[in-house]
């Protein structure tokens, strides 16, 4: 037997145009195809598949279907059968189970319970009284009660519990409910408590419909103690790599569109598609990841990504870029006006200003190399060098074939390094840090020789050293951290000149001699970083863990020092907050951190 929940999603993820392609010759008509019928004789076509709806239809003989049915009657398939085929074709690969096991279909009760969360939150927002607030705050924010519905948007009330109680009367598991991020569990007590609160919902979808999580938007900022958003943790049937918000819905328009909108948010998502651009989808809080593009690249190759269009949102865009390209995709990138994002932007001017945007949407090479002229890179040969430098990493990404010999071409034309050179440097390149995307190579693992005396140096120095290594990171860790993260003087003096010169391969003569000496080291050492961006990722949160740490010693003291009733009130509020912020960033060190206070009998705990 296949798991219902697999049938849906094999259902939802094929292509039934493509399908049906294999057996009649489709053309495309509107939003719809057509054909000659192939289950009955005829000169004009009547037969029609709409891939919006994923069926197909016959007004000659009456024949219709889902994608399932039609492989069923033209092949003569059982269903189980017609299954596997449409999975085989598309590229899933399905797990059956057994008749007995199916029932425990190991997560089927995770879902029953978004499903469940779902109705409470939308029934919130309908509600005349609970959800009127809401309701305004969505109106004011140009979002039409068809498209809240359409989203299947909701409210959580401002309220510990409303969402548990309701869950407790009808029976459902509380631990389920904590396990699938809805609710949870005080430390100290035990009890249960509901995560959203005081949040309009947009609820997570995977591909065939189901929810899978939710993201919660804070009504107001005027509980300055609360995240603007907050949104499901990573739970058995939500991995926020792997989904794009919006796509359940917005794939069929991607198809038919033949091209993708990628937004940074929840917000950008719902309100284009009140505008008209129904085929927007948003990577949630993190960056693309290559399985977020390859959901993409099922639907379409060209890709416009919208973000920002400060530093962040450019470097946000360039990485996504190189993303995209590792799976063949085509991504551009369009400009919008600073400070605008597009929800903004097409609130304030309109659909029409927004199209235009999209219409002059560069591919990402012709940005960066615009960009690089705009910085005057190309004025002087030294420069012109290091520019081909920059965009190497983008050239490398490019894994469709043809793209990649134009994006050669143009690189070629525009520095005057021949194309055979920027090839070989493409390889040498790939060969020293692995282009974004690809596996990374088969680990050899040094013999003799321990890895790395870099690794076991603390956070600091294990970023600068992947940094040395690896200068396109120096971009990545400045997203992350400014000087004043690094505690120690002499590593936060080689991380600002880093900074400055990331290509730099020995100590400027201004430097101090005892920061000086440590870069040196640093550019002598030879040890190999194996999983760089793992490393890359554990030492970043570990850096922001131990500010925050900094900051939560520095707020403790206050609440010491404190006199007035309404000050340590207040302290202690943000304090609060920080501990909770610690405790999500970096488990680890927060049990750290606890072990600490426990320790310390004078104190009293900052325990969220
Ligand atoms: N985000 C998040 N947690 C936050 C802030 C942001 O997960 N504390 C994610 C959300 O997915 C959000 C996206 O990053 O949609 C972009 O954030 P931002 O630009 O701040 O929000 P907008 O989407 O513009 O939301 P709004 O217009 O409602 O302010
Ligand atoms: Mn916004």
């Amino acid at each position: 037997m296949i798991p219902d929940d697999q049938v849906d999603e094999v259902r939802a993820r094929a292509d039934i145009v493509d399908i049906v392609s294999e057996h009649v010759q489709l053309k495309k008509s509107g939003k719809e195809y057509k054909a000659n019928c192939p289950f009955h004789d005829e000169r004009t076509p009547s037969f029609y598949v709409v891939p919006d709806k994923g069926f197909y239809k016959c007004f000659g003989c009456g024949k219709s279907g889902d994608v399932f049915s039609f492989v069923m009657e033209r092949m003569g398939l059982d269903f189980v059968e017609a299954v596997r085929h449409v999975a085989a074709r598309s590229g899933i690969e399905i797990r059956e189970v057994s008749r007995e096991r199916e029932e425990e279909d190991p997560h089927r009760a995770l879902y029953e319970l978004n499903t469940f969360a779902r109705e409470f939150f939308r029934k919130n927002l309908t509600d005349p009284e609970t959800g009127a607030v809401a309701r305004k705050y969505l109106a004011d924010r140009g979002v039409t009660e068809e498209v809240a519905e359409r989203f299947g948007l909701g409210w959580a009330p401002d309220e510990w519990t409303a969402l548990r109680d309701t869950a407790a009367k009808l029976g459902l598991d509380e631990d389920l409910m904590v396990e699938v991020g809805l609710l949870g569990r005080r430390e100290r007590t035990g009890d249960a408590y509901d995560r959203f609160r005081g949040r309009i919902i947009f609820p997570i979808e995977g591909l065939s419909g189901k929810v899978v999580g939710f993201g919660g938007r804070i009504l107001a900022q005027d509980r300055s103690d609360a995240p603007k958003y907050l949104n499901s943790p990573e739970t058995p049937i939500y991995h926020k790599g792997s989904v794009l918000y919006g796509l359940s819905g917005a794939r069929h328009t991607i198809r038919r569109e033949e091209c993708a909108l990628v937004v940074e948010g929840y917000m950008d998502v719902v309100s284009l598609a009140s505008h008209g651009f129904g085929n927007a989808v948003a990577p949630l809080g993190t960056a693309m990841t290559e399985e977020q593009a390859r959901l993409l690249s099922r639907y379409t190759t060209k890709v416009v990504l919208l973000f920002d269009s400060d530093s962040a949102g450019l470097k946000a865009t360039f990485r996504a870029g190189d993303v995209l390209l590792a799976e063949k995709l085509h991504p551009a990138a369009a400009t919008l006006p600073p400070g605008e994002d597009p929800d903004s932007l097409v609130r304030s001017e309109g659909a029409e200003a927004l199209q235009r945007h999209l219409d002059d949407a560069m591919d990402v090479l012709d940005r960066k190399l615009q960009i690089l002229e705009e910085k005057g890179y190309f004025r002087s040969i030294e420069r012109t060098r290091s520019a081909v430098d920059r965009v190497l990493p983008t050239l490398r990404a490019a894994a469709d074939p043809a793209l990649r010999d134009i994006y050669v071409a143009k690189v070629s034309d525009r520095t005057g390094v021949r194309r055979d050179t920027l090839e070989e440097e493409i390889r040498k390149e790939g060969r020293r840090t692995r282009a974004v995307g690809t596996p990374p190579p088969a680990q050899t693992a040094p013999r003799g020789r321990p890895p790395s005396t870099v690794l076991r140096m603390g956070p600091e120095r294990e970023l600068l050293a992947i940094m040395i290594r690896n200068p396109e990171y120096v971009e990545r860790v400045a997203e992350w951290l400014g000087p004043d993260d690094f505690v120690d003087s002499a590593y936060r003096a080689i991380f600002q000149t880093l900074l400055d010169d990331p290509e730099l391969r020995s100590p400027p003569p201004s430097m101090d001699p005892v920061a000086a000496a440590r870069f040196t080291e640093l550019l002598n050492d030879p040890a190999e970083i194996p999983h760089v961006g793992r490393v890359f990722e554990k030492a970043v949160t570990r850096i922001r863990a131990a500010a925050l740490d900094a900051r939560l010693e520095a707020l403790h003291r206050r609440v010491r020092e404190a006199t007035d009733e309404t000050e340590k009130r207040t302290l202690a509020q943000e304090k609060f907050t920080l501990s909770k912020e610690l405790r999500d960033l970096d488990p680890e060190y927060w049990a750290s951190t606890l072990r600490r206070i426990q320790n310390d009998p004078q104190r009293e705990q900052h325990n969220p």
